[in-house]
């Protein structure tokens, strides 16, 4: 495999409205992140992807976008984020944007151009179809954040689709002239420095054609837009093309937040030469949900997270790099996810970040995490701001749960959980603004907070930073970054476990359980690199691991 300049790099993402407000406005902003780089290059870090911050009505937080070619005033200005580029250059750390082009803001000048004109050259940058003679949508696809997918072009007599929220837009793929328009903006930002992008959505890009409707899945006679799209063929032929007229000309970093319908093609994504650099692995974030909506989800175990863990590197193996994740904007924090909330203490934290983050392919840090931030205790849904939770919220109730019920049921998968803001220290709004947050600090700032974890040699903080340096090192790098997974154990319970095999040989091993576990090494033990307990109880080739004890060892090749 051709090494690439990312390969052994850490990734960090910034959702900017909650990272750190500079001005007291409430919002976090991009002086704000400038501000916290050292923090950031203290721990370790250096790739940095920052959640959408351009011109946006924030019908969707900035996955609306109104100019591809600016910054939000609430965020900064285009000059601050060049300066950001160039800060974060100094300290050897890369800037990736959100790349958010399935679809835009209707607020976009392409959306009005395509209102005042449907049959004009804007017109064919979406999906516009005439009304039916009954004024029924166009097909019976339900957007993602609820609602059909189809709304009235404004002040015409079609109709547009919308996957997300009617606010975004999709923007037709199949038109050459759209795409154009997109890899243009794209090497736009690559020429300022950019080390790259994430890329949002992607997998929508490709629509089955013609569009038709499907068998409704629900009461309300729609059905989920993945039926189509498990129809759809062809993305990657867009997705070559885009990595070929923009990514690969300036060796940037591309990761897909992809959902792919057919596994056996994940290789193609992510192979040398694939569509992107990397994808995010979300078996875990999707292990659970259910068709009917986040009320019906199913709690994932320790062992159900192995499970997945495993699936998902065996399928890509050493064709490419995963990008690791326990949390983003998007999900609940992971902690309170995937750990029993009975058991949630400093070990288990840190067991959890151990088992992730050494697994084969990129790891990303999602803010907050390293300071092992937990779900919000969101009291009524008057405090939810996301769209998505509001929906489901309205699915739960016509399911028949109670307010109560519904409640409870969508605040386990909440977004908001992971948006509120970052928790600097134990004062005041977490020290995030000094004015009035957007969202609600949550209440165990005072306990759970970056200026306590820092100078704690033992906290989770210093933990992370210990992996990342891992990750890093002259010994274990190329292992830790280029070697083989090896399942161990994998029937035991509660017990996760595995090799990385390259030049050295390393165990990861994590015990999800308050109980002891002993297990026996297969070779014999020559280190420990990374233990969350103080001792380790060890007689030859026999392990015994404490509650929630994990560890990196590394063992004789
Ligand atoms: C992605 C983003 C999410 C957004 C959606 C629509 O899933 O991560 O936040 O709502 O795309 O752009
Ligand atoms: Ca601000």
């Amino acid at each position: 495999m051709t090494k690439k300049w990312w390969h052994g790099k850490t990734a960090y993402q910034i959702y900017p409205k909650s990272f750190y407000d500079s001005n007291g406005d409430g919002i976090g902003d991009i002086p704000g992140i400038i501000e916290k780089l050292d923090y950031l290059h203290d721990l370790g870090v250096d790739i940095l992807w920052i959640s959408p911050c351009y011109p946006s009505p924030l019908a969707d937080q900035g996955y609306d976008i109104s100019d591809y070619y600016n910054i939000d005033p609430r965020f900064g200005t285009l000059a601050d984020m060049e300066r950001l580029i160039a800060e974060a250059g100094k300290r050897d750390m890369v800037i990736l944007l959100d790349l958010v082009v399935n679809h835009c803001s209707d607020e976009h000048e392409w959306f009005q151009k395509a209102c005042e004109d449907p049959e004009g050259e804007y017109g064919g940058f979406f999906y516009l179809r005439k009304k039916n003679g009954d004024g029924t949508p166009y097909t019976n696809w339900r957007s993602y954040f609820g609602g059909s997918a189809w709304d009235e072009l404004p002040g015409t007599d079609y109709q547009y689709l919308h996957s997300f929220h009617k606010k975004q837009p999709d923007l037709n793929w199949e038109n050459p002239r759209l795409r154009e328009e997109v890899y243009k903006n794209i090497n736009w930002w690559l020429e300022k420095g950019l080390g790259g992008f994430r890329i949002d959505a992607i997998i929508n890009i490709k629509k089955a054609l013609p569009l038709r409707s499907y068998e409704p899945d629900r009461e309300d006679g729609l059905c989920s837009i993945s039926a189509m799209l498990k129809e759809a063929r062809g993305v990657g032929t867009f997705l070559q093309e885009m990595q070929e007229k923009t990514f690969r000309r300036h060796d940037a970093f591309s990761v897909g937040e992809v959902f792919v319908e057919r596994q056996e093609e994940i290789p193609d994504f992510v192979r040398e030469g694939g569509y992107f650099s990397s994808i995010f692995d979300f078996s875990g974030t999707l292990f659970g949900k259910s068709d009917k909506g986040w009320y019906d989800y199913t709690e994932i175990t320790p062992d159900d997270y192995k499970k997945c863990c495993f699936e998902a590197q065996d399928r890509v193996a050493d064709v490419g790099f995963l990008s690791n994740i326990i949390e983003n904007h998007d999900e609940p924090r992971g902690v309170s996810r995937y750990l029993p909330a009975q058991d949630l203490c400093l070990e288990s934290k840190k067991l959890l970040a151990v088992m992730y983050f050494m697994l084969r392919g990129l790891p990303f840090i999602y803010q907050g995490q390293e300071l092992g931030m937990e779900n919000m205790p969101f009291a009524s849904i008057d405090e939810i701001d996301d769209v998505s939770t509001l929906d489901e919220y309205q699915v739960a109730l016509r399911a028949g749960l109670s307010e109560e019920e519904a409640l409870r049921s969508v605040l386990r998968l909440s977004r908001d959980n992971a948006r509120t803001p970052m928790q600097w220290d134990d004062g005041e709004n977490a020290g995030f603004t000094t004015g009035k947050p957007w969202l609600r600090v949550n209440p165990n700032h005072t306990a759970i907070n970056a200026a306590a974890q820092r100078n704690d040699p033992d906290s989770l903080w210093s933990f992370y930073k210990e992996l990342i340096a891992l990750r890093k090192d002259p010994v274990y790098g190329e292992t830790i970054v280029y070697g083989s997974l090896e399942p161990v154990w994998e029937e035991r319970h509660n017990l996760m476990a595995y090799y990385r095999r390259g030049e050295r040989l390393l165990l990861v091993i994590g015990n999800f359980q308050k109980q002891e576990q002993s297990v026996t090494l297969s070779s014999d033990y020559k280190k420990t690199l990374i233990n969350n307990e103080k001792g380790l109880e060890r007689k030859g080739r026999g392990l015994v691991l404490k509650g929630y004890q994990a560890l990196v060892l590394e063992l004789e090749a």
